[in-house]
């Protein structure tokens, strides 16, 4: 059995429908941010919380768990600036209790959710993961501390785990099921569709002055499904012992300014955005994009789904969604 925490969030969901498919999943949530329809109705869903004992001794009593992968965690970068307290006792502190509860389950195979942000302002165009991390908000260090106490313990305690920096999650399952659904909505593809299917007047772009090409950020955009398979990819090294501990980015390898997803949203929609040019948004570094040739060499995964493949998912869902929500 796989415990899956955060199994009903945005990308947990996701990846919970590719599991499902090969292993026993029971996911435990506290629905703060996912929703229970994103949830597969294959997995068994228990709701509780990563940080309380209770609620993990009795996942860890009632079930026989091989592994666990772990998505619950706060993850906007402007919040965990003003609300660092949020971030450190949701991302550190709960997530300490959650390794204390596997350790005494004698659980020892972990799959941990990270992030480009762990690099704060990187000085590579292409990341690798030996580039030097350095975040620059606490959601960034927040990761990098688990990263760090991860290690700690495959050294103590024999602890096995994957470490895996996503860089820009986008797009929605193929079937237009589940998708990204957050509430406020700050990730751009979704607040360009939202825009472009009327439900919001013009799209802001937070800075057009920086030392890129066209002056707007690029980002490496990863389909959520690819994002997915990666996670598939890892377990299956640490349940079949091939990895103990590893780390490795997720991205396509490939950076899209600000301006060029707007136009790529416009390509694949026929629909003409009303874009107003806004100042920069505190924290972005003006450049993210991964090297994934590690995982690709170890573990032989490689995104495989374009940009604009993405957005036509991520479109599908935003026009169903309603459907689905309601
Ligand atoms: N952007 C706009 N207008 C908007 C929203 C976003 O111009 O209305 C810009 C941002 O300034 C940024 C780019 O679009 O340059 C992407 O922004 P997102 O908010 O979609 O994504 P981020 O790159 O800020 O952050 C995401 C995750 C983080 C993770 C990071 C790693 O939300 O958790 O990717 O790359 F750390």
């Amino acid at each position: 059995m796989i415990l899956v925490i955060g199994g009903a969030g945005y990308i947990g969901s996701h990846l919970v429908k590719e599991l499902v498919k090969t292993n026993e999943v029971v996911v435990l949530d506290n629905l703060s941010t996912g929703h229970r329809w994103a949830i597969d109705e294959k997995a068994v869903f228990v709701e509780g919380n990563l940080g309380n004992e209770k609620d993990l001794e009795s996942v860890f009593t009632n079930h026989k768990i091989d592994a666990v992968m772990h998505f619950a965690a706060n993850s906007l970068v402007g919040e965990s600036v003003t609300d660092p307290l949020k971030y450190y006792q949701n991302n550190v502190a709960a997530t300490l209790t959650l390794l204390q509860t596997m350790m005494k389950h004698h659980v020892k195979k972990f799959i941990f959710s990270s992030t480009a942000a762990t690099y704060g302002i990187p000085s590579v165009d292409i990341i690798t993961e030996d580039t030097a991390t350095n975040p620059i908000n606490p959601y960034g260090r927040s990761k990098l501390m688990i990263e760090q106490i991860l290690a700690d313990f495959a050294s103590a305690y024999d602890m096995e785990y994957v470490v895996l920096r996503y860089f820009n999650a986008a797009g929605a399952y193929e079937t237009a099921e589940i998708g990204e659904c957050h509430d406020p909505e700050t990730h751009l593809i979704p607040i360009i569709l939202q825009h472009l299917l009327g439900e919001r007047e013009n799209i802001s772009v937070f800075g057009s002055d920086y030392d890129t090409a066209d002056g707007t950020c690029i980002r490496d955009y990863i389909h959520v499904t690819d994002l997915a398979n990666a996670h598939i990819s890892a377990l299956q090294a640490l349940l079949d012992g091939s990895k103990k501990t590893a780390t490795y980015n997720l991205g396509n390898g490939l950076g899209y300014s600000v301006k060029e997803v707007i136009e790529t949203c416009e390509k694949v929609t026929g629909k003409k955005a009303n874009v107003v040019m806004a100042d920069r948004r505190a924290g972005d570094p003006a450049r993210l994009v991964a090297s994934s040739d590690k995982i690709h060499a170890e573990l032989g995964w490689k995104a495989q789904i374009s940009l604009e493949k993405i957005i036509a998912s991520a479109w599908n869902w935003h026009q169903n969604s309603a459907k689905v929500t309601n």
